[in-house]
């Protein structure tokens, strides 16, 4: 990659104003979720021109890229119309394109009719059918590789299980599964039989999961007796049990799959062994002919509320989503080996692990465990004994890495590498830069992936044949996505490098349809702002004079911890839940490896602890929010105070704990504060 002289910029971030709506925290602006971050970020002038061998190979070079934007620019439908042609394997032509009638339910290409499942196994079986479609490496060194034609079976077999068992079409399934191959097959295996799955991330707690499940209505919940994860066995298949014994709501069957042969519970009548649901079934099942817009699945993710919203992806835009983007983004060819680390409990892992690779007839790469087990150079082993090409991970992974220093890497073969991604979080340009030099060796260009669960698949990012990178900046949005940076009436911020609302101006075929039973919160949260125009990220951008665009943080009260997203009144919550709390608020603290960490303020019921500390307390509360919530939900600090700062209409001053939490001059007013002597409390001094 050409390095280039630096452009001479100036980077004021400018506040918008204060405007406190249900949805929008505009103040957060003023404070971004990382400042240390930020500077940097504001000083980075480096650009990373594409070399011209990738560009010779590449899909989309600068050229044809201008030609999509032109084409996505002038006809915007036609262009989606397009691609869902091209891309897609339809059982019956669509011929409406974009049905708004309904807004903001938009409707894409409803009058088609196709199959995920379809689209990522049959239609690759005459062409590519002895092709490998998933290399697996569990923690402990095992290892299976799986062609096409066997995935198509399995799945085929495991779809004809799950009707056995009485799921059928529009039925929501559970999975609560390891990062094993079978997770991707259940996954194929419902949607070709119409059914709607809903991964629930194997991290997350019984009672995390006892949610899901009653808001999701399942009939079935998938599990294992556990999966391998840093030297450990998780016990899903444990806190599956625990899970169902406080739901409300019954399930009728769950189907255990065994990975690590540690002996479960298994009901009588309700639970069975994956071996033998799908002993004796047929490896061919006829796909349920869905139309576009049935729904594919739910996945939750955290909001401003304490209640975590079932996201809801149709199915023809879904897919269009994955593929396009694993066709212009990561430039997917096919002697590639793609690796996508995403545990399928993410977004990250459903568009570039269950769906885009496999629809686009790709091998990839599935590893099960932690990035440091047997030691901190584990994802670099997988990479050279698999010969990736492409690897796509998170800017925590990379931080982390980082610490061990670049000796790890060098112990292994990296020349495989073509290209490289993050995704979750804002990167920091030191760790863009030591992936760039450590990981890349400098030949691999970088993409830095904007996008979340409801967007469904990447919305802004480099394409790496065509657009010049800067470290810390997903760029430019891709054809066809109309991304804006908007002040708070709603207008464009031509100026560079002013702070803004990122918005998303038009429809597009792989946004999420609602939330799952509460369309008024999906009205309310992603449309209840500038006249329900534009579609509200939730995220505040800058760009600059170059057009690229810069994420600055989230504007509501959602927190990003290890590129996963939390609400802090999720957070919240499950404190009050403990009997010993009364109050709780909880914040954001920058935190070098996980980009954000959560500072709890704790009001206990009864006096606060001696000089503000109890350890046996702060433990037991940090264990208790793993239980409820699970461990990316752990406070890293807790705090005890007689009472939290409030407003005199008893709103807390998040500003204040937050300015606390980073140890920072307190700016705010704090006159109206009813006992201004737990300001020293909360700072810890007393
Ligand atoms: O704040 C943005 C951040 O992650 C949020 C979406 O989270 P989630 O739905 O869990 O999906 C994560 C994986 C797609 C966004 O609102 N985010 C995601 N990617 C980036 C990012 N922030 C900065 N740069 C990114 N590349």
């Amino acid at each position: 990659m050409r390095f280039q002289a630096p452009a001479s910029v100036a980077f004021p971030v400018v506040a918008l104003h204060n405007r406190a709506t249900d949805t929008v925290d505009s103040a957060f602006i003023e404070e971004p979720m990382n400042e240390l971050t930020l500077d940097s970020m504001l000083q980075e002038h480096r650009l990373f021109e594409p070399a011209q061998d990738f560009i010779h190979r590449a899909r989309i070079n600068a050229q044809r890229l201008t030609a999509l934007q032109d084409k996505a620019n002038t006809d915007h439908e036609g262009f989606w119309a397009e691609q869902a042609r091209n891309e897609l394997s339809w059982h019956t032509p669509f011929t409406r394109i974009l049905d708004s009638s309904q807004a903001p339910h938009y409707r894409w290409f409803d009058d088609g009719v196709l199959n995920v499942s379809h689209n990522c196994l049959d239609r690759h079986l005459a062409s590519r059918g002895d092709k490998t479609a998933i290399i697996f490496e569990g923690e402990q060194g095992d290892t299976r590789h799986i062609s096409y034609r066997e995935l198509h079976q399995q799945v085929c077999r495991f779809a004809n299980a799950l009707k056995a068992q009485g799921i059928g079409q529009g039925d929501r399934v559970i999975l609560y599964m390891p990062m094993v191959p079978e997770a991707v097959i259940a996954m194929q295996a419902c949607v070709r039989i119409g059914a709607i799955h809903s991964v629930v991330f194997g991290g997350f707690s019984a009672e995390a999961l006892k949610d899901r499940i009653e808001d999701a209505g399942a009939r079935m919940v998938i599990t294992a007796d556990g999966g391998h994860r840093g030297g450990k066995v998780i016990e899903l298949k444990a806190a599956t049990d625990l899970a169902l014994s406080r739901s409300t709501l019954k399930v009728d069957k769950v189907i255990v799959l065994q990975r690590t042969g540690k002996a479960v519970g298994m009901q009588p009548g309700r639970d069975l062994w994956w071996h033998d649901a799908i002993r004796d079934q047929p490896d061919r099942c006829e796909p349920a002919w869905v139309g576009a817009e049935h729904p594919l699945f739910l996945l939750y993710t955290s909001g401003s509320t304490g209640k975590p919203k079932g996201i809801q992806h149709a199915s023809a835009g879904y897919l269009l989503g994955a593929i396009i983007t694993m066709r212009w983004v990561f430039d997917i060819r096919d002697d590639d080996i793609f690796w996508c680390t995403a545990d399928v409990g993410w977004i990250t892992g459903h568009s570039y692990v269950a769906y885009g690779p496999l629809a686009c007839g790709a091998t990839m790469l599935m590893y099960e465990g932690a990035p440091t087990v047997p030691d901190a150079g584990r994802f670099w082993a997988v990479c050279a004994r698999h010969r990736a090409t492409i690897f796509y991970t998170a800017p925590t992974a990379i931080r982390a890495l980082m610490k061990f220093g670049d000796e790890i890497p060098a112990r292994h073969d990296l020349s495989s590498l073509r290209l490289l991604g993050t995704v979750g979080e804002p990167i920091n340009p030191e760790a863009w830069m030591w992936y760039h030099r450590v990981i890349g060796h400098e030949r691999c260009p970088i993409v830095d992936t904007w996008w979340q669960t409801e967007t469904g698949a990447i919305m802004i990012a480099p394409l790496p044949g065509a657009v010049a990178t800067k470290p810390g900046s997903c760029t430019l949005p891709l054809p066809g996505i109309v991304a804006d940076v908007v002040d708070q009436n709603g207008d464009t911020i031509t100026e560079p490098d002013q702070g803004g609302f990122l918005v998303i101006k038009k429809p597009w075929p792989s946004m999420l349809r609602t939330v799952w039973g509460d369309e008024e919160r999906y009205r309310k949260t992603y449309w209840g702002e500038f006249g329900g125009r534009y579609y509200l990220a939730g995220d505040s951008a800058r760009r600059d004079a170059d057009g690229y665009v810069w994420i600055m943080g989230r504007i509501d009260d959602v927190l990003n911890v290890s590129g996963h997203r939390l609400g802090t009144m999720e957070v919240e919550s499950a404190l009050v839940a403990h009997p010993r709390v009364a109050e709780a608020a909880v914040v954001g603290r920058p935190d070098e490896i996980t980009g954000e960490a959560i500072f709890a303020y704790v009001v206990l019921k009864g006096p606060r602890p001696a000089g503000g500390i109890d350890k046996a307390l702060t433990e037991e509360l940090r264990r208790w929010v793993t239980s409820e919530i699970g461990a990316i939900a752990r406070p890293s600090d807790i705090r005890y105070a007689d009472n939290l700062p409030k407003t005199r209409s008893g709103k807390i001053m998040r500003r204040l704990l937050r300015a606390i939490a980073r140890g920072e001059a307190i700016t705010q007013d704090t006159s109206t504060l009813e006992n201004e002597a737990i300001l020293d409390q909360l700072q810890g001094k007393a």
